[in-house]
């Protein structure tokens, strides 16, 4: 059961009266063919931060709302942060609205970044009326709501962070900005398992949702548009946690492959990050396990496609990990969830399994792509000639992918130099 704030007092029931008239008064209006609408003039604001700016399509847009989800610590009030110091320091009115910290640990936080962002107006405050009224005074031209969880809408009696309030609180957020055309920047916080917690009207409410990917614990993070009214889906920005603040990482696929291991198990995959491809390290260790079922541990992956391709590699390739532990590990806390990843995972784990390096032209790292069918055929994915330029431009050639091997057998063949044992007596 959700509580609801009712609005409309008077309002009575509506139906059609008599005449063909609405009995509520309400009157018709005539609709516009779309050449007649006035257009509006989308003068976008820069936020500074490149990465940022290219995800939301340019910068952002006046008088839009933004949602930025990820989970706790990740970065979302730094990110903020800087994009509201360097619009403030380009003469940008704005404000940070904090319902989480006090303004003394916001200042704090601001210290480790630029100068500027201690120019940043905020307040400290939880209470939706109050947050309301001073949008309305102030006017800002971007605002930041740290974070949608914990405004508090006092008409409802639930507590902070429920679905009533959190619907409440976005719903009038969003009133407020389009009638004031105040771009608002709305962190939200994601359950475990990575969705945005409050309701699923929240992200049909915004104009953009942008999650902010990435452990805490290590070092890269992502920033990858889910839905974005005024801009494509498909860019993703890379970002380094650093003592002054988020860094971002323009030359990621450099630092990837310099760091790749080219021991046996450790494949690079040409990934494909939003339109950016990306070449990320994957790894696999598989070891005799006394457990029952085995481990199965996969970070930054989908640990059902890990499922599916072990399934492929023992029924396909012959390379069994049955009573084995498997761990596997996308380098660096990035996440690529796209069927192009099986082939890099195929071809770790059996690598892995065989205790045999991959096998490339200059003790280079390996690179792949591609996705594993059920049958052991290998399946072509999107942006192909991006991923095999990205992966010539590091000397990693030639790439295996479905277009040069077609089976899975094929692939480990090329990557584990000549035919690998067993792989093909079936
Ligand atoms: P924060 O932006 O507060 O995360 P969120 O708002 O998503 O919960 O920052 C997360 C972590 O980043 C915090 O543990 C401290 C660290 N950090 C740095 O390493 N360098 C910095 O310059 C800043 C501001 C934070
Ligand atoms: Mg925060």
């Amino acid at each position: 059961m959700v509580e609801e704030v009712r609005r409309t007092a008077g309002a009575g029931r509506r139906g059609l009266g008599a005449g063909g008239g609405r009995s509520d008064g309400s009157a018709a209006v005539t609709p516009v063919a779309l050449r007649d609408v006035a257009a509006i003039e989308q003068a976008r604001l820069p936020t500074g931060i490149g990465e940022l700016d290219n995800v939301l399509g340019g910068g952002i847009v006046p008088g839009s709302l933004v949602l930025i989800g990820g989970s706790p610590g990740i970065g979302k009030s730094t990110l903020t942060t800087m994009a509201l110091a360097n619009l403030h320091e380009a003469g940008q009115k704005t404000l940070y609205v904090s319902a989480e910290e006090s303004a003394a640990q916001i200042r704090l936080r601001a210290a480790r970044l630029r100068p500027a962002a201690l120019g940043i107006p905020v307040i400290a405050e939880t209470d939706l009326p109050t947050v309301l009224a001073t949008l309305e005074r102030e006017r800002p031209a971007v605002c930041v709501i740290d974070s949608v969880q914990t405004l508090h809408a006092p008409e409802l009696s639930s507590a902070a962070g429920s679905v009533a309030q959190v619907r409440e609180v976005a719903g009038e957020l969003m009133r407020v900005a389009k009638a004031l055309r105040i771009a608002v920047l709305v962190v939200g916080h994601v359950t475990k398992d990575g969705a945005l917690a409050g309701p699923r009207v929240l992200e049909h409410l915004v104009d953009c949702v942008l999650q902010f990917e990435g452990e805490r614990e290590r070092t890269y993070r992502t920033v990858r548009a889910v839905k974005n009214r005024f801009g494509s889906t498909n860019e993703a920005g890379v970002f380094e946690m650093r003592d002054d603040g988020l860094v971002e990482v323009l030359d990621a696929s450099a630092r990837f492959v310099g760091e790749a291991t080219r021991a046996p198990g450790s494949v690079v995959l040409a990934a494909v990050e939003g339109s950016r491809p990306l070449l990320v390290e994957v790894q696999a260790l598989v070891s005799s396990s006394e457990l029952v079922p085995p481990r199965r541990v996969v970070s930054g992956l989908d640990r059902n496609r890990l499922a599916l391709v072990l399934a492929v590699l023992a029924r396909h390739a012959g390379i069994g990990a049955g009573s084995c532990d498997v761990f596997v590990n996308v380098v660096g806390g990035v996440r690529v969830e796209e069927p192009g990843a099986d082939l890099a995972v195929a071809l770790a784990v059996a690598s892995a399994v065989r205790g045999v390096a991959m096998s490339s032209a200059g003790g280079r790292p390996l690179a792949c792509f591609g996705e594993l069918g059920l049958t052991g055929e290998l399946r072509s994915v999107a942006h192909a000639e991006r991923r095999l330029s990205e992966a010539a431009k590091f000397g990693l050639e030639p790439v295996v992918e479905p277009s040069a091997h077609p089976t899975l057998r094929a692939a480990l063949a090329h990557a584990l130099g000549g035919r690998p044992r067993g792989a093909l007596a079936a």
